[in-house]
């Protein structure tokens, strides 16, 4: 049985090797308490003034947040703030976003706050000089051919611990009457640099850090068992899982600066493995942001074991790794997906759908949106419209 493993790992390594492939690593990282302070004075010296801070309302009224723009005008450069997002971004707030740059004649966008800031200010990247139906550009659809033209500079500050947003080159922006996520997607897209400071991150409410965290955590996980061969993705996937597994529990409940560091480079981490895909996890959450409005994370938290639960039979070698990157004593699949159940607990995170408001009637409706989703190819085993309806309904 082990030499028939052998063989098989070794027979894949081999042909991988006659193919060549590319790997691709994110922006400029400076991560650190007070990383954020360093955004005038790396404004001034690439000759920038007029930034539009992309951010969403509530971001928008804390005090860090004040603190950035004071310390701008400091500066003498002119920040314009434009939060009119969505909780789950749509597309008109990207043109909302498109226009306060160009009424306000902008020189350079900088996303701060989770995921969907961030993601709504990459998109608005893309937007100033690229003309077409914001949706034309739709990765999925070819639309990255048309991301032709030069981009305004672009800079990244996180607020949460979570999608790692800031270090990637997607968007992810819903249709705003059917609410169906589309990706926009180049390398275009990537910040020049991002200032990753895990004090902005001190007052994240429990249930934020909770549910951005085990988002990260999905990242990580399903990028280490997604399809395909990258072993720098599955290192830094291993890392992530180790990470977060010390510090999530303590970064929920009992803050500091230690836990709130790891979380956010975990978080960051797990962004840049899952450049080699995502699976059925992501796959079983998207639908319920789509149709219930879930948050992006507690979708993922509720689903992670279930997901994990389906794909262990097989890959039983990448459990055990994983198993071992969060120091479980019995270092088995079996013994991963406990761990997850407790996790969940441990960080108040529901275990079942039914305490997120998914009835038995939406079940059908939830099947086709995950089966027609974009990341479950990735995933290391077929998942079939029967299998999303059978997760679903264990996870009821
Ligand atoms: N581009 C990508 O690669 C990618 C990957 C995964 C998810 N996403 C997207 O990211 C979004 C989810 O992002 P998220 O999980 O960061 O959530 P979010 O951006 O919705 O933020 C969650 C909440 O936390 C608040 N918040 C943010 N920072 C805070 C702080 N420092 N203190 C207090 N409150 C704070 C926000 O106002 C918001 O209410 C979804 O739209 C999802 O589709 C993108
Ligand atoms: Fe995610």
């Amino acid at each position: 049985m082990h030499n028939t493993q052998h063989t098989t790992l070794k027979t894949t390594i081999m042909t991988d090797f006659n193919i060549i492939r590319q790997f691709n690593f994110p922006a400029i990282i400076r991560f650190g308490a007070n990383a954020v302070k360093e955004l005038p004075a790396h404004l001034a010296a690439n000759g920038l003034a007029r930034p539009l801070l992309v951010t969403d309302p509530l971001v928008a009224q804390l005090p860090f947040f004040n603190q950035v723009k004071k310390d701008l005008e400091a500066k003498s450069i002119s920040a314009e703030v434009f939060s009119g997002i969505h909780k789950n971004p749509v597309k008109s707030d990207v043109l909302n976003g498109r226009d306060a740059y160009n009424a306000t004649q902008r020189d350079c966008i900088i996303g701060i706050g989770g995921g969907a800031a961030m993601d709504v200010a990459r998109a608005v990247v893309l937007s100033i000089n690229h003309h077409r139906d914001l949706f034309d550009y739709d990765d999925l659809i070819g639309g990255d051919q048309y991301v032709t033209e030069a981009v305004p500079y672009f800079i990244t500050v996180p607020t949460t611990s979570g999608t790692g947003s800031e270090v990637g080159r997607s968007a992810i922006i819903s249709e705003d009457d059917t609410h169906r996520k589309r990706i926009l997607f180049h390398p275009k897209l990537i910040a020049k640099i991002v200032f990753a400071d895990p004090l902005l991150t001190m007052d994240l409410p429990p249930f934020i850090t909770a549910a951005t965290g085990m988002d990260a955590l999905t990242h990580n996980m399903e990028a280490f068992v997604a399809k395909g061969f990258h072993p720098m993705c599955d290192g830094i996937a291993l890392e992530g899982i180790s990470l977060i597994n010390e510090s999530l529990v303590a970064a929920v409940n009992k803050p500091d600066l230690a836990s709130r560091s790891k979380m956010m480079i975990a978080s960051l981490m797990g962004a840049v493995a899952f450049q080699k895909g995502l699976g059925v996890v992501h796959s079983l959450a998207h639908p319920l942001s789509a149709f219930l409005d879930t948050h992006h994370g507690l979708a993922n938290a509720v689903n992670l074991p279930y997901g994990m639960q389906f794909n262990l039979e097989g890959l039983e070698d990448k459990f055990r790794k994983m198993a071992s990157a969060m120091n479980l004593q019995q270092q088995t699949g079996e013994a991963v997906v406990r761990h997850l159940f407790e996790m969940n607990k441990q960080v108040n995170m529901p275990v079942k759908l039914s305490a997120i408001g998914v009835k038995p009637e939406h079940i059908e409706t939830l099947s086709d949106l995950a089966f027609a989703d974009f990341c479950h190819p990735s995933n290391p085993k077929p998942v079939s419209r029967a299998d999303f309806k059978t997760l679903y309904t264990a996870a009821l």
